[in-house]
């Protein structure tokens, strides 16, 4: 594919007015840009929206059982794009990639227990460990080398016999980080040595921005971590369709899943029939569509580096850059912003304050804006200084 129709799609504008869109309808009515929400701006592929409309050629919407075909297909794709060949048996469907996170922690929950939590971290993290009536152990994550890495030392004097389980997010939202095979070799080893069981919510695995690098997932280290892993994954990311949200939970031991599958019962419902013929269709998926978004993200990541330079650390996978505007003393750094035409998330919901979160997943033009806008925002404010 040439250049410039490869990136046509991506370029183009999209008024999602109208829709019911999280990340525009907050500013509506303004003339503020949105970069938050992690959905892209993106059309949802031409082959995924042609599956739904198929599905919707037949008149009946019912319930729908989720087939072997689905299975089959996950299955297929965790070997392609991970290098991971799990078992069906493993795997057990979920409504969401966070409802994952709450039902494995309630799963594994011990009397007086805890959670041990490396911030910062996508929000819905943070009330994991209230939600399963653990205590929470907040690990903060360090900087090292310009990459933000697990901290052992804090790790080691947070956790005890009574934490029951480690969250982690890989590739990490919000810093971008996709951990290393040696740093997930040490925390794996952390956790056999400290008996403490992880969930691994690796939602962003396919949006490797670094073409250097290669996203592993934790448990596929070895059989031992694997036993002790519940790992978490949805294509929805990828392919932009979170509206039409489904995640799936990959655990090879056998008790930890049937407490995983004890406590989500009744909770939860199977997916729908438009759910499931979307999720179908991007599990199969072996076009061109996410190499050139890949190649689109790495470009728009190029622009938001050279604007942000120090204040954020290259993005190894996922679309989010993480700033940091600690210098700048403000109490609420992305409220401020707002002020400028920008709409970012608060660091402090991530359990950072003094940050902000920046979604560059956006056609060109409405990212050059933005980041015009961010720079003169800078700029004023730290003139202010
Ligand atoms: C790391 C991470 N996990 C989970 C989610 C949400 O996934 P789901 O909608 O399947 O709960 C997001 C969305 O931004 C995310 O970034």
């Amino acid at each position: 594919m040439k250049d410039g129709t490869q990136f046509d799609e991506f370029n183009r504008i999209i008024d999602r007015s109208g829709t019911y869109s999280s990340k525009w309808d907050r500013y509506s009515g303004s003339e503020i840009l949105p970069f938050w929400v992690a959905d892209m701006d993106f059309a949802t592929p031409d082959f995924i929206r042609l599956a739904i409309q198929q599905r919707l050629d037949h008149p009946v919407l019912g319930y729908t059982r989720q087939p072997t075909e689905l299975n089959q297909a996950f299955l297929s794709w965790l070997k392609r794009s991970q290098n991971w060949e799990a078992k069906e048996e493993w795997i057990v469907w979920i409504p969401s990639v966070v409802a994952g996170l709450n039902i494995a922690a309630k799963s594994l929950a011990k009397p007086n227990g805890s959670i041990a939590v490396p911030t910062p971290i996508y929000y819905p993290f943070l009330d994991v460990p209230r939600n399963a009536g653990q205590q929470a152990k907040r690990i903060p994550l360090v900087k090292s080398n310009n990459k933000w890495v697990m901290d052992f030392d804090r790790l080691e004097k947070a956790c005890d016999k009574n934490t029951s389980l480690l969250l982690l997010c890989n590739p990490q939202n919000p810093t971008g980080r996709m951990y290393s095979r040696d740093e997930l070799d040490q925390l794996a080893e952390f956790c056999i040595d400290h008996n403490i069981h992880l969930c691994s919510d690796e939602i962003h695995c396919s949006l490797q921005l670094d073409p250097n690098l290669d996203h592993t997932s934790i448990a596929s280290l070895d059989d031992v971590i694997g036993q002790k892993t519940i790992t978490l994954f949805s294509i929805t990311k990828t392919y932009n369709i979170p509206g039409l949200s489904a995640a799936v939970a990959v655990i090879p031991n056998d008790v930890i899943r049937n407490n995983f599958i004890t406590t989500q019962r009744g909770l939860s419902t199977d997916m729908g029939p438009l759910t499931l013929a979307a999720n179908l269709s991007a599990l199969n998926d072996e076009s061109e569509w996410v190499p050139s978004l890949l190649q689109y993200l790495r470009n728009n990541h190029k622009l938001v580096l050279e604007t942000l330079g120090q204040r954020m650390t290259p993005v190894e996978g996922t679309y989010l850059a993480w700033i940091d505007l600690q210098d700048l003393n403000l109490k609420q750094p992305a409220r401020t912003l707002e002020k400028y035409g920008i709409g970012l998330s608060e660091g402090e919901a991530f359990g950072s304050p003094g940050y902000v979160r920046f979604n560059f997943a956006c056609p060109k033009p409405i990212l050059v804006e933005g980041l015009s806008r961010l720079a003169n925002a800078l700029a004023e404010l730290e003139r202010r200084l």
